[in-house]
């Protein structure tokens, strides 16, 4: 990773739109991203790992280059562990069906995503119990509320790095170093940091890693995925889908190794060519640059924000603390009209209600309205920011 400082953005084509909406999507992608997705359909085409011909074999080096380069970003050492799927939901889903048993415990956070409620809910229709452990106001997550609710069949923590809601980064070292030692299964949702934030498999004690391409990556929609450590075996994780691999084609049952125990049928190579362009992208420019660039972009908009008569911002209002995500309400207005008026009349892009998090509103104090999100990305500027500032300090003045 290299790392030197400023520049950055610029990725053309946003004149029309100020857009804030990058916790959904990360956008502008880097050209690259396009170029080598264009490039895939155009040169080269085929479907990896199935038939023997050149262009088959150019398509499988793509996606075991992306294996390589997603292990490595996260410390894992062996890429075939690197399971392509269509985004973290994908993968969290593959890690808590594939894992969980009737009997089982499962212990989460009150800032989790429906990505990880929805199926611990429907586990919970099959016998596994689960508890959130409560986060603070902010949505931060006490070591000790994870202690409290430990139980004798307690196996997986499940933990998101960082909410979608408010930015708030959970201490997962901590948490990993407290799963290793009593023996539970760590699964992180690495939908808001990965790419951003650095993680480290090994030093931070997880075991399975669930990741998406379109956000922090900077990649396309469909492409994400789960990594699962040397501590898993794959024996033990029963793979959702079934199907064909191009690996042990005279069996009529799924293989047990990795990838193809959990990657069947034809994959998104296209959305992994691009995903793989994305991270070269970001190795290019360094995580580290790109985090400083949003944290200070984050700081100038918590610093304005705060100063606006009847706004309210939500989560930690240190941009150390969060990734580049702020939510916010101004008093007397709806945070559904406050997000029509910044598209219709300022041209501001953003996500506002409950972005799928219900339980973290809950946290937050914010449910069932909701709040206005702003998500920060590396193509925004110090101006956006600006700008953004002054169309809710015009908004908010309208009703004071
Ligand atoms: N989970 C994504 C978001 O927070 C889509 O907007």
């Amino acid at each position: 990773m290299t790392s030197s400082s400023p520049a950055l953005p610029s990725s053309k084509t946003r004149d029309s739109a100020i857009y804030l909406d990058n916790a959904a999507t990360s956008w502008p992608k880097p050209p690259e991203v396009a170029l080598a997705m264009t490039h895939f359909i155009e040169e080269i085409g085929a479907n990896p790992g199935r038939s023997g011909h050149r262009l088959s074999i150019e398509a499988a080096r793509v996606m075991f280059a992306a294996r390589e380069a997603i292990a490595e970003l996260f410390g894992e050492n062996d890429p075939l562990r690197v399971i392509f799927g269509l985004n973290v939901t994908d993968g969290i889903n593959l890690a808590l069906h594939g894992l969980l048993k009737p009997g089982d415990h499962v212990i989460t956070s009150s800032m989790e995503h429906n990505s990880v409620m929805r199926p611990l809910n429907d586990l919970s229709e099959q016998g596994v119990d689960f508890t959130q452990a409560v986060c603070n106001s902010e949505g931060v997550l006490d070591l000790s509320s994870i202690e409290t609710a430990l139980r004798s069949n307690t196996r997986v923590i499940v933990i998101n790095h960082a909410s979608n809601v408010c930015g708030t980064i959970q201490p997962i070292a901590e948490i990993g170093q407290l799963a290793r030692r009593h023996n539970l299964i760590f699964l992180v949702d690495a939908a808001q940091t990965a790419g951003v934030i650095p993680i480290d498999m090994q030093h931070d004690h997880i075991d399975l890693l669930a990741f998406t391409g379109h956000k922090s990556l900077y990649g396309p929609m469909g492409v994400g995925g789960l990594i699962v450590s040397e501590r898993v075996d794959p024996v033990n994780m029963h793979p959702s889908r079934q199907g064909g691999t191009g690996s042990r084609s005279e069996r009529e049952v799924q293989p047990d190794f990795f990838p193809d125990r959990f990657e069947c049928g034809t994959p998104n190579a296209v959305g992994v060519a691009g995903l793989l362009a994305a991270m070269q992208w970001i190795n290019e420019q360094g995580m580290n640059k790109i985090r400083m660039h949003e944290e200070r972009l984050c700081a100038e908009l918590l610093q304005g924000l705060l100063c606006i008569p009847g706004v309210k911002v939500y989560g930690p209002q240190n941009a150390e603390k969060q990734t580049g995500v702020v939510s916010f309400n101004i008093q007397g207005i709806e945070a559904s009209t406050v997000g029509l008026r910044l598209d219709d009349e300022f041209g501001i892009l953003c996500r506002v209600g409950l972005h799928c998090a219900p339980s973290a509103h809950r946290t937050l104090g914010t449910f069932p309205k909701g709040n206005v999100r702003f998500g920060i990305g590396a193509f925004n500027t110090i101006e956006d920011i600006h700008q953004a500032l002054q169309a809710v300090s015009q908004l908010a003045k309208e009703v004071s």
